[in-house]
């Protein structure tokens, strides 16, 4: 019920065209993607990356352009964008100098371990995912200050001012976003407790003004971050989640603080890539899934081909399985990441892979660690023309989050809370498991698959990559990777091409529907593959840059949504 949840919101929220027969090969002709010669945002929106590619153009930096995005994505796509959520930036300076800045939400102090669990000892999905139970301490308004303050260049207001103006003359609602904003009404109408902006009909072409986030916004520019995190915003903010049963009180907000991370960094053969650390699972996933593939010949195999489909399946399903046992807040569980991307450990991992028949999810577990005691989203991806590059995902969770809406601050509160395993063994929203490393304590974050990356070649900036897409972040990352390094495609080819996905358990591969051969499908069901085409019309929502050999930028955005790259 859980997944079909999810899937059907996936399926909504991107609202995506009949994927065309590609039929497992990568599509015939070329397909190119904005070039530029000096900078550029790929955003899910055409009005947030245009700002942020503004403010780099009247000489900010990417980190200037990093806030324009994230809070132009507040104003213009609630699915997901908002000052109720958190995220994650990876970041890479023009001097080679890499970091990573952790904002995600945190459990109220007030949190329990089994505060999502009934008289009988089961789970209660309506508290995790709905309403102000669900909510987490929000990080995005301190993660930008946090950027700002440390690498940001143009002042606040300077950079703030053209959302607010955006706020305030309105956005233009697209065909994607109406349906949408349309299937939610009556979720939102039985979740708060007043009419909402959001809860009317929407047509596409409709002007959206959003006059309580300009003003909101409008006070974030003059008194800076303590107007959220205690001042007369955050006041409201904890009187409206608190009039609506949550448990974040203003101690939450004044405690509040962004984590600056060392990112997981690690090669596949002449690529350094970068990517975020725990409390993400992202990094570490995506280093034991590339570590555990790179030894197989993905190139001789072929793209979307079973070889291929095989390794990678093969290695997702041992690294979720990890995942779910080892991975959480570091800040509170030790999470063993050096042993879990150790090649000894992956490759070990391995052992037990064969091309002639599938592993079952239910034989295999985590990895055992020798001494070991144990534990809907939106991506950007910008280059400045000073040779700085980020990767941010942020994330009210699902779609709208809790589908609270504080009117009078003019946005939508996460349901972040989900993603703590709220039982052992018991699916969350995404159909992952957890253990003891990702249960609830007062102020810890919760485990995320966020992955916000960024790859070097030769030492010099490659590529920033990044997608929502809950459990499926992963692994789309993964994709589009390969989908250069071994497959020569460009950059918007990449995003584009047909994706797949597993997550150990359920132990099946989904795949985009009609993209794949049914001959291929046929062979891996043959070996004991369950294959699942239904469940997800899209997988991923891919925004990327990549450095082309002579030294211009091609932008990546995803076709399966309104996503618009901008550059100059
Ligand atoms: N809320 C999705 C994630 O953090 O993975």
């Amino acid at each position: 019920m859980k997944k079909i949840l999810f899937l059907s919101l996936l399926i909504l929220s991107y609202s995506c065209k009949t994927t065309p027969d590609t039929k497992t090969s990568p599509p015939s002709k070329k397909e190119t993607g904005l070039i530029t010669e000096k900078a550029m945002v790929v955003s899910a929106r055409a009005e947030a990356s245009k700002i942020a590619a503004d403010i780099m153009k009247q000489g900010g930096n990417a980190f200037d352009a990093m806030v324009a995005t994230e809070m132009a994505l507040a104003v213009t796509y609630p699915f997901a964008g908002s000052l109720g959520g958190g995220g994650f930036m990876v970041y890479r300076k023009a001097n080679g100098e890499t970091g990573s800045l952790d904002f995600r939400e945190k459990a109220p102090l007030a949190a329990t371990k089994n505060m999502y669990l009934n008289e009988e000892g089961d789970t209660m999905p309506d508290k995790s995912q709905v309403g102000g139970l669900a909510i987490g301490v929000p990080g995005t308004v301190a993660g930008i200050f946090s950027a700002h303050e440390k690498f940001g260049s143009l002042p606040m207001a300077t950079i703030l001012a053209p959302v607010i103006a955006l706020a305030r003359n309105g956005y233009v609602v697209t065909e994607k976003q109406a349906a949408s904003y349309n299937h939610y009404r009556s979720t939102f109408n039985e979740v708060n407790k007043s009419q909402i902006l959001y809860a009317k009909t929407f047509s596409a072409g409709d002007t959206v003004k959003n006059i309580a986030l300009a003003n909101t916004l409008k006070k974030l520019a003059t008194n800076g971050r303590e107007e959220y995190y205690g001042g007369e915003t955050g006041q409201k903010l904890v009187k409206f989640i608190q009039d609506n049963n949550g448990i974040i009180t203003l101690d939450d907000l004044k405690a509040y603080q962004t984590v600056w991370r060392d990112p997981v960094t690690f090669y596949y053969k002449n690529l350094k890539v970068i990517s975020m650390a725990p409390p993400s699972s992202g990094g570490v996933a995506l280093s034991q899934i590339m570590k555990m593939i790179e030894d197989y010949s993905l190139k001789e195999y072929g793209h979307n081909q079973l070889k291929t489909i095989q390794v990678i399946t093969e290695a997702e399903r041992r690294a979720y399985a990890d995942r779910s046992y080892y991975l959480g807040d570091p800040d509170f569980y030790d999470v063993p990441t050096d042993i879990l991307t150790s090649k000894d450990y992956l490759l070990n991992r391995m052992e037990n892979f064969s091309f002639e028949k599938a592993t079952a999810s239910s034989t295999l577990k985590h990895g055992q660690i020798p001494g070991y005691e144990s534990n809907e989203t939106t991506h950007y991806s910008i280059v400045d023309s000073f040779g700085n590059a980020i990767a941010v995902t942020s994330t009210l969770n699902g779609a709208y989050g809790s589908k609270l809406y504080v009117e009078e601050l003019g946005f939508f509160l996460n349901n972040e809370m989900d993603d703590f395993s709220s039982k052992p063994g018991v699916p969350n929203m995404f159909g992952l498991i957890g253990a003891e490393a990702n249960s609830i304590e007062p102020g810890k974050r919760m485990l995320s698959s966020m992955t916000p990356t960024i790859i070097e070649k030769n030492g010099e900036f490659w590529m920033t990559v990044g997608t929502p897409g809950g459990s499926t972040i992963i692994t789309s990352v993964l994709q589009t990777i390969l989908n250069v390094a071994e497959f020569d495609m460009g950059m918007q080819e990449a995003v584009n091409a047909a994706r797949f996905h597993h997550q150990w358990l359920p132990d099946e591969i989904m795949f985009e529907p009609n993209a794949f051969s049914t001959h291929i499908l046929n062979e891996l069901q043959d070996k004991g593959y369950h294959i699942n085409e239904r469940d997800s019309q899209i997988i991923g929502k891919v925004d990327a840059i990549l450095k082309l050999p002579n030294g211009k930028l091609e932008g990546g955005a995803d076709k399966r949504g309104d996503d618009t790259a901008i550059g100059f």
